[in-house]
């Protein structure tokens, strides 16, 4: 079906083969135990059970033997190698990349099948399957990632190098035994990913940022700025994002708390989601924007789009970085004052992270009231001077109390969540923008999450609590029919 197909594949190696080997193996015997060269192969059929051709699916995860090591692998990237090097032989890789992944499984299998009968090469059915997998996952998909992009409970994959893989589970950084074959192979990886965004990494635009197919976050840095090889991070795509009664369920917040969030979010307060990298902000402003009306016209800006809202009137807007020419880029700010104009009335920006605070905080003062956005810092007040450093890095040249005021005035509520050391995530602080005094903007905290101990396991042992102040809303709860909400939520 694919022009050089015309006879059986013939043995000898092409040169190297671009397609890299999964450097996993799978539990096996000697898979190179060659029987006698065998060379009329023209009807052979495959030594072990042809499997059935898969159904329509995604990638399959290949089998994570990452315990095997050694001679074991390196049998198998053999035999991999040998197979694979008759595959580019014996099809144009480009047509089958022009099939989906069920037709190229099941072509990939066929071929395999024959290949592995005129090699002679022993392998049971089990193995010749988990063989197809990885070469599928070669061909098709992100070679060595794949087994690690199928499970849902990872929360970021972190590649440093062809040799050292980590991963997050449950709060956990762990180290996992998925290699690649070497920095070639990773780089050619990380090329097939931001490839698909358009966008091309090598020595002289080492750094790029991408989205996989599923949504996931990438950012790839490569060498000569990463001095051990490509690096690659993944921040994976949750296709089911955190609601508030899930992080009520694990704990970050107490159901009272969530009620508070719950008033914050329907009386329209603007609010900075706050917290260190990979704290929870995205998921925490996500599960805010449940309280969202359902006819408010929303839009979002965002680097990487990341938020994933249930209400149907929401503008979703994605910056855009510079070309290769370092032309075209579309910055947040730019997003951010295009906004005002697409007649919003609430505006959330991902990550507010340069100028773009300034016009977030304009917005927010002229009318869109319900904005949010997040901001990294490591508590409300550090939140507040962020802000106003922003500002004053984007040359607005407007006096420190100015900007003070104008924070003060556009924002009403930070919540901070955090990521402490035992790997949990909290919303450590529910705090209010008061207003200025002097020179300096207050804030009251109206929840906070104090740790007490640790538990044997060192887990940390905390409670979450009102503090007992008085929110300055509480007529715009009252305004909105959420009094009764704030009562309770505050035990007041
Ligand atoms: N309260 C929580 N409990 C458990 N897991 C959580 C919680 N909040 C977030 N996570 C998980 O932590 C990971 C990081 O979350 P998220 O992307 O929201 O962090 P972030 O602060 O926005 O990170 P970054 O700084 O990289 O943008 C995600 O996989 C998310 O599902
Ligand atoms: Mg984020």
């Amino acid at each position: 079906m694919f022009g050089k197909r015309t006879g059986p594949p013939e043995a000898k190696p092409k040169t190297t083969p671009e397609i890299p080997d999964t450097d996993i193996s799978a539990d096996r015997q000697d898979p190179k135990k060659e029987a006698a060269a065998p060379t009329q192969v023209a009807a052979a059929k495959p030594v072990a059970a042809k499997p059935a051709a898969a159904p329509e699916q995604k990638l399959q995860p290949a089998a994570d033997h990452s315990d095997l090591f050694g001679d074991e692998r390196s049998k198998y990237n053999e035999t991999k190698q040998s197979i694979f090097a008759s595959l580019v032989d014996a099809v144009d890789l480009t047509e089958l990349g022009k099939l989906n992944s069920a037709q190229v499984r099941e072509e990939i299998t066929d071929i395999v099948g024959e290949i592995i009968a005129m090699k002679a090469i022993v392998l049971s059915s089990s193995e010749q399957q988990t063989l197809i997998t990885d070469i599928c996952n070669d061909v098709l998909g992100l070679g060595p990632l794949e087994p690690l992009l199928a499970r849902d409970d990872i929360a970021d994959i972190m590649v440093n190098g062809p040799n050292r893989v980590y991963i997050e589970v449950d709060g956990r950084i762990e180290l996992t035994g998925i290699r690649f074959r070497d920095n070639a192979q990773l780089m050619n990886i990380c090329q097939r990913i931001v490839a698909a965004v358009g966008r091309r990494v090598d020595e002289s635009s080492p750094i790029c940022d991408a989205r996989l197919l599923d949504g996931s976050r990438v950012n790839v840095i490569g060498p000569p700025l990463s001095i051990d090889g490509a690096t690659l991070t993944i921040r994976k795509f949750k296709k089911d994002k955190l609601r508030i009664q899930n992080l009520v369920d694990f704990g970050s917040i107490t159901p009272l708390g969530a009620k508070l969030l719950g008033v914050i979010g329907a009386c329209r307060l603007n609010i900075l989601v706050s917290g260190g990298t990979g704290s929870g902000k995205t998921t925490l402003l996500n599960a805010l924007t449940a309280f969202i009306e359902e006819g408010e016209r929303t839009i979002t800006c965002e680097d990487t789009a990341e938020l994933q809202l249930q209400q149907p009137h929401v503008v979703r807007l994605e910056t855009r970085p510079p070309n290769l020419e370092g032309a075209g880029e579309v910055s947040m700010r730019d997003l951010v004052k295009n906004c005002l104009r697409m007649r919003p009335e609430r505006i959330i920006v991902g990550e507010v992270r340069g100028p773009e605070a300034f016009d977030l905080l304009q917005a927010m003062n002229t009318g869109h009231d319900g904005s949010m956005g997040t901001i990294h810092a490591n508590n409300p007040r550090e939140a507040v001077s962020r802000v106003e450093n922003m500002i004053a890095m984007g040359g607005f040249n407007l006096p420190a109390k100015t900007v003070r005021e104008q924070i003060s005035s556009a924002v009403h509520v930070i919540v901070q969540a955090a990521r402490l050391r035992d790997g949990s995530r909290k919303i450590t602080h529910i705090t209010e923008v008061v207003g200025m005094e002097g020179d300096v903007v207050t804030l009251q905290d109206l929840y906070t999450y104090e740790i007490r101990g640790e538990d044997e396991n060192g887990k940390l042992i905390g409670e979450h609590k009102p503090t007992g102040l008085r929110p300055t809303f509480w007529d715009r709860a009252k305004y909105f029919g959420r009094e009764q909400d704030l009562v309770e939520a505050l035990g007041m």
